[in-house]
């Protein structure tokens, strides 16, 4: 078994060839939530380590200069988060749901684009060269742009699984019937009314994208790289990626099928063996004795402070009444009424934190990023889902039995204390939790080293345009051979035409004329 927690940077050099000038690498990762680029930036800072110079376009620069790293910062993209955050509650049914996202990727591309470093550094016609553009896949498709404009070839990362909308960049197939949309927690097996529940809001979420977002990317691609808009309009673009990267891994969720160019990378942020914890943390930990530690984490993008008053006291009462000891990500550490069992913190180290065989659960929103976590170091988890794929991913954790999920919103302290008793009581949870660990670490390269390995193979064959399926230059009705399935339907039809014709003429009854025509009508 490869345990990838033990290797990271040695292995990697030692096992990719290095016939490979270093490249100049775009990366382009504006989401405003930190979980997005905590997923792809060792990813990253690996590939600058191996001697290509990265320029990084995100929200969270690096705070101490890194060799061969260079950030580009877009800040511009946190009012599109304040804007959603304030329109949330107002989304009441799948298409307005669907134009909410779908507004805020517009107002994160505006907000990318609009950028004055991005306009002098990148946009600007004495531009710089890039090898290789690497981008969010993510309702973002004004930025594929950036390949054109640079003549390079283009690699998607996705950070939260493959959806009917990746799919499209590399004609991947996925069929409806067993790939549930992320927004709807359903799993591969459905029922019919499932699968018509599945089918309605795929569609919706289609149709809202075609009709009436993917023309504002439309306009901007236009806009903003005029010089190649007329050369290659944004839909040929979109099908010319090279490479797209799934964090997902069907260890982790289930078996699907993808295209050669897409590869799943599932947990790629998990690169290093964890390190010693801080001393404090540690002594809290350790000090637990047998009765063990609760890790309680709302993750990077929901803070605990957004919790109403009246949810904060009942969790800390709950924990309070508890043996064990919890250790919470608050941002207000200087909680008046704090139990002592209960240690807060503005920042956790959270996977040294899982890492430790004293931490028994992991209480979480349900995150990807903490889902894989929590697999690969097999804790059990409580979830408590806020948004997006968080359902799909506490469902999952429910049905492959490492796992609970509770209503944040609506639960008492009652079912939180029964939810945490079972966890940790009932020896199934933690079983399978290691199980599916197993499983899940048991792969010939670590997902970073895949990752890698992948991206300097599109370097190495200069787009590796060979990988990509013919899918992608056929028409709709090509591509479902429904012209193929016309001219049988037709065939049959005047089959069936004839038939009839004949019969009736033998029978006697084709003399009538008033028969006949309409038998020819009909035959039309
Ligand atoms: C597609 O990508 C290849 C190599 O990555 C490039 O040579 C080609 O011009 C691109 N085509 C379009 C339509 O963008």
């Amino acid at each position: 078994m490869f345990a990838f927690g033990l290797c990271s940077l040695l292995p990697i050099i030692i096992v990719l060839p290095s016939l490979l000038e270093g490249a100049r690498i775009l990366a382009i990762f504006p989401f405003p939530g930190p979980s997005q680029y905590i997923n792809v930036l060792p990813y990253l800072k690996t590939l600058s380590s191996r001697g290509h110079e990265i320029t990084s376009v995100s929200a969270f620069p690096q705070k101490k200069p890194l060799n061969n790293f260079r950030d580009i910062a877009v800040p511009e993209v946190f009012k599109s988060y304040d804007e959603i955050n304030s329109k949330i509650g107002g989304a009441t049914n799948s298409w307005k749901i669907n134009d909410l996202r779908n507004e805020f990727f517009v107002s994160v591309t505006k907000a990318v684009l609009h950028n004055a470093d991005v306009q002098l550094e990148l946009l600007s016609p004495v531009k710089d060269h890039y090898d290789l553009i690497i981008v969010e896949v993510f309702r973002q498709d004004a930025l594929y742009g950036f390949a054109a404009h640079f003549n390079a070839p283009i690699i998607g990362i996705s950070t939260f699984g493959s959806d009917w909308n990746i799919d499209e960049l590399v004609g991947n197939t996925a069929p409806l019937s067993y790939i549930p949309l992320v927004t709807t927690a359903l799993s591969d097996y459905m029922t019919y009314w499932e699968r018509v529940h599945n089918f309605v809001e795929t569609t919706v979420a289609w149709l809202n994208w075609k009709l009436k977002y993917h023309p504002l990317h439309v306009k901007l691609y236009e806009q903003f790289f005029p010089h190649v808009a007329n050369k290659v309009p944004l839909v040929e673009l979109s099908k010319n990626f090279s490479l797209i990267l799934v964090n997902q891994h069907f260890s982790l969720s289930f078996p699907r099928p993808y295209v050669p160019n897409m590869i799943e990378v599932g947990g790629l942020h998990i690169s290093h063996k964890p390190a010693p914890l801080p001393k404090d943390i540690e002594d809290f930990i350790e000090g637990a004795g047998s009765a063990g530690v609760i890790y309680f984490s709302l993750g990077s993008n929901i803070n605990s402070n957004d919790l109403p008053e009246e949810r904060t006291q009942m969790l800390l009462r709950t924990f309070a009444s508890l043996p064990q000891r919890v250790l919470w990500k608050f941002e207000n550490d200087q909680l008046p009424e704090k139990p002592s069992n209960v240690f807060l913190s503005k920042w956790f180290p959270q996977p040294d934190i899982l890492a430790h065989p004293n931490v028994k659960l992991f209480i979480t929103h349900g995150g990807l990023l903490s889902t894989i976590e929590s697999i690969h170091h097999d804790k059990p988890v409580l979830g408590l889902p806020f948004h997006y794929d968080q359902f799909l991913n506490v469902e999952r954790a429910k049905r492959a039995g490492f796992g609970l999920g509770l209503d944040h919103k609506e639960m008492t302290s009652e079912e939180l204390k029964i939810a945490i008793r079972r966890l940790l009581t009932e020896s199934s949870f933690a079983k399978t939790a290691q199980q599916l660990s197993g499983r899940y670490k048991d792969q010939p390269m670590s997902p970073q080293e895949t990752a890698i390995w992948w991206t300097e193979y599109v370097l190495r064959h200069k787009g590796a345009h060979h990988m990509r399926v013919a899918a992608q230059d056929l028409s709709f009705v090509e591509y479902h051979n429904l012209d193929v399935i016309g001219m049988f339907v037709g065939i049959f039809i005047i089959i069936v035409c004839a038939f009839v014709v004949i019969v009736r003429k033998f029978l006697g009854i084709g003399n009538s004329p008033k028969v006949f025509s309409k038998i020819k009508l009909k035959s039309k």
